[in-house]
C-alpha cells in the first residue's frame, strides 16, 4: 500500500508514524508513506496558502491552487500503484469506524488531506471529491493527528503488520459476532496469579479452550453492554457480516 500524505506540518508525522507498527511494516514493505507540504505549491511570493474568508468572520480559510497542485503532484508520482483514495480529514466528515478502516486497507493507494486554519476552500473540496473523514466529534488543530490516527489504524489491518497472526481480529471493535455485531474486548491476565490480592478467573486456569472461549464471549458482551450499548444496537449497515454493507466508494461524499 502507497500513502500519500497533505500537509502544512510534515515535521509531525515521521516521528509518530516511524514508531511502533506502522514502522516495523514499512521496513517489511507492507506499506510506505510519502509527506508532502502543500507550502511547496504555492505559486507566491510568501507561500502563503491561507486567505481571509470571504464574508468575513474570524480565523482564515486554506486556498484551493496549493492543494490542488500538490494532489496532482502526488498523484503523478509511482502511478502503476493503482486507483488513489483520496481523503480529507475534517471535523465535517463521515465517522470514522472499524469498518471503514476496513475497507480503506484494502485499497492499493490512499491520499490523505489534513486541513488546517478553519477551513479548506469549499471549491477545491468539490473539485477533489475525496471521502470526508472525522475521527470524533471534537475539534482538533488540524488534520496531522487525525491522518496517523487513520494511518495507523490501516497499517495494523494489512497482512503481516501484527506479530500474532489473530491479534487484530480479537481487538475491540473488530469481533464481529454474527449474533451481536461489534463488540468491545475481553479482559485479558498474565502472570502472577494473584497480584495484590486480586485473583484471575479460575476459569482462564482450567485449560477447557472451548469454556474460556464462552467466557471470553460472555465477558464481550456484557461489556459492550455496560460501556457501549450503542454498539450493540448499532445500525447493521454498519456490519461487514450485513450482506446489504457496501463498500465505500471512492467518490461517495
Ligand atoms: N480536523 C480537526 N478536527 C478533526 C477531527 N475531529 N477529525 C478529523 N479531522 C479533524
Amino acid at each position: 500500500m502507497r500513502i500519500d500524505v497533505l500537509t502544512l506540518f510534515p515535521q509531525m508525522f515521521e516521528p509518530v508514524l516511524s514508531a511502533s507498527i506502522p514502522g516495523r511494516a514499512r521496513a517489511a514493505g507492507l506499506v510506505d508513506w510519502f509527506v508532502h507540504d502543500i507550502r511547496d505549491h504555492a505559486n507566491n511570493k510568501h507561500n502563503k496558502v491561507d486567505d481571509r474568508p470571504f464574508g468575513g468572520g474570524p480565523g482564515m480559510v486554506m486556498v484551493c491552487q496549493p492543494l490542488w497542485d500538490a494532489v496532482a503532484n502526488a498523484e503523478s508520482q509511482a502511478p502503476q500503484v493503482g486507483p488513489t483514495t483520496r481523503i480529507l480529514l475534517t471535523p465535517q466528515g463521515r465517522p470514522l469506524t472499524q469498518t471503514l478502516v476496513e475497507d480503506l486497507a484494502s485499497r492499493p493507494r490512499l491520499l490523505m488531506i489534513a486541513g488546517h486554519y478553519e477551513g479548506v476552500d469549499e471549491r477545491v473540496i468539490d473539485a477533489l471529491d475525496p471521502l470526508e473523514i472525522s475521527i470524533g466529534d471534537y475539534v482538533l488543530s488540524g488534520g496531522e493527528l487525525p491522518a496517523m490516527v487513520l494511518i495507523d489504524a490501516i497499517v495494523r489491518l494489512l497482512p503481516g503488520a501484527l506479530g500474532h497472526l489473530d491479534s487484530a481480529a480479537q481487538d475491540s471493535f473488530s469481533h464481529q459476532h454474527e449474533e451481536h455485531g461489534r463488540l468491545l474486548d475481553c479482559p485479558h491476565y498474565t502472570r502472577p496469579r494473584e497480584w495484590q490480592g486480586r485473583e484471575v478467573p479460575e476459569i482462564l486456569l482450567s485449560g477447557d479452550h472451548a469454556r474460556v472461549d464462552r467466557w471470553r464471549l460472555e465477558r464481550m458482551i456484557e461489556r459492550t453492554r455496560e460501556r457501549r450499548p450503542d454498539l450493540l444496537e448499532a445500525d447493521p449497515a454498519d456490519s461487514p457480516a450485513n450482506p446489504a454493507s457496501r463498500p465505500v466508494q471512492p467518490d461517495e461524499d
